[in-house]
């Protein structure tokens, strides 16, 4: 074969190699990433001088895949893969050591591997992008869901309120007529508990529903802190829950209702009481950054599923037997948030249980 027929094979080897590369990233799916590295390194490995001898290695965040199990001795010449101006992994070939030089790799097959190098990049940018457009698109989702729930709740409460004090009203009234009939009065205290029940519910509700009337001021809120966790000590005993308390400020002052901040740490610290393992340990933390006011409860329990993770703050929803809980604490919790126009999450804590963060602006 002439020179310059090989030089032409050595190129038609080129431009199909990156044509199938660019197939392949066309179809390129993000939950098939390993597969789609793979048929990339196998195509790219046709492309060079020595098919047969020649390992292609990628490596990005996280995954790595090469066409052969690797080879011990090698020369190699590779190219970086950047995702948005940053390094994030890197392309390479190898040949054998004891077969050949570094000086064996053509020119152009350092170029092949820079422009292969450049489009896994760009695809990994393309899938990036898909990645927090879909994630982004979820938290909305959430978020109508969770403003209509709220109007939707917002209207049940209203219209159940009006009855609620009209039965207990109508109930402590009976209450003198019945002084001599033990067995009615009983019945009776029954009848104004469950009625008080349901208003807790209620109010409940219309917290959640941001219905309650607010009174925004300046606060300290490291009382108020201190406060709520005084209030839970006995509660902290009684369940062989350890507690810590990390606050590095004097003072961390924000404009908020005193206590509707008092309700937020009250129900957050009342669930990780409850989901703590017996000598649990519950880290109460707040900070400032420029902005915010940033509170974060972490224990050690079993933190949260997939599905609770989605849906911890929709009202009703708990994973407590009957009886325990109604599933509106956290609802409460998001609803007086979102009044304060701060942020929460629910996140499980890499080692174990769950934390909940929330950031409050200060002004
Ligand atoms: N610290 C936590 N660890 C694990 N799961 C939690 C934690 N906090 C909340 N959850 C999950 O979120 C659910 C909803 O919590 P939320 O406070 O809204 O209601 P609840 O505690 O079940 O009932 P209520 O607060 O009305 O008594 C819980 O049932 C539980 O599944
Ligand atoms: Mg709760």
């Amino acid at each position: 074969m002439s020179k310059t027929e090989q030089a032409l094979q050595e190129r038609i080897k080129e431009l199909t190699c990156l044509y199938e590369v660019s197939s392949i990233i066309v179809n390129a799916d993000a939950k098939l990433l390993q597969d789609t590295l793979k048929a990339i390194a196998n195509s790219l490995k046709k492309g060079f001088q020595y098919p047969d001898k020649t390992l292609i290695l990628i490596t990005t965040d996280g995954i790595s895949t090469s066409t052969e199990l690797s080879i011990e001795d090698a020369v190699t010449i590779h190219s970086n893969i950047n995702i948005f101006n940053e390094n994030k992994g890197t392309l390479e070939a190898q040949l054998n050591a004891s077969e050949f030089k570094k000086e064996d790799f053509l020119k152009e097959e350092q170029l092949l591997l820079d422009n292969v190098a450049l489009k896994v990049g760009n695809m990994l940018e393309r899938l990036e992008i898909q990645k927090n457009e879909l994630s982004l698109k979820r938290q909305m989702e959430r978020a109508d869901r969770l403003s209509i729930l709220g109007e939707i709740t917002a209207g049940i409460a209203h219209e159940l309120n009006t009855p609620l004090a009209n039965i207990l009203g109508f109930a402590e009234l009976l209450k003198t007529d019945l002084e001599n009939n033990k067995k009615a009065l009983a019945d009776l205290d029954k009848i104004i508990q469950n009625t008080i029940f349901s208003r807790e519910v209620v109010k409940k509700l219309m917290f959640f529903a941001c219905e309650m009337p607010q009174e925004m001021k300046r606060v300290n809120i490291i009382p108020n802190i201190k406060n709520a966790i005084n209030l839970l000590d006995a509660t902290f005993r009684k369940e062989h829950v350890k507690y810590v308390v990390k606050i590095e400020d004097e003072e961390l002052w924000l404009r908020a209702d005193p206590i509707q901040l008092t309700q937020i740490i009250f129900n957050l610290l009342m669930n990780a009481i409850y989901f703590s393992p017996k000598d649990g340990l519950v880290t109460i933390e707040a900070l400032q950054t420029k902005k915010d006011i940033v509170l974060k409860i972490s224990d050690e329990g079993e933190g949260f599923t997939p599905d609770a993770l989605e849906k911890v703050f929709q009202p009703f929803f708990t994973t407590k037997p009957t009886g325990d809980g109604s599933g509106l604490g956290l609802s409460v919790v998001h609803g007086i948030v979102a009044s304060h126009k701060g942020t929460i999450i629910a996140q499980n804590n890499p080692n174990k249980g769950a934390i909940f963060t929330i950031a409050l602006p200060k002004s």
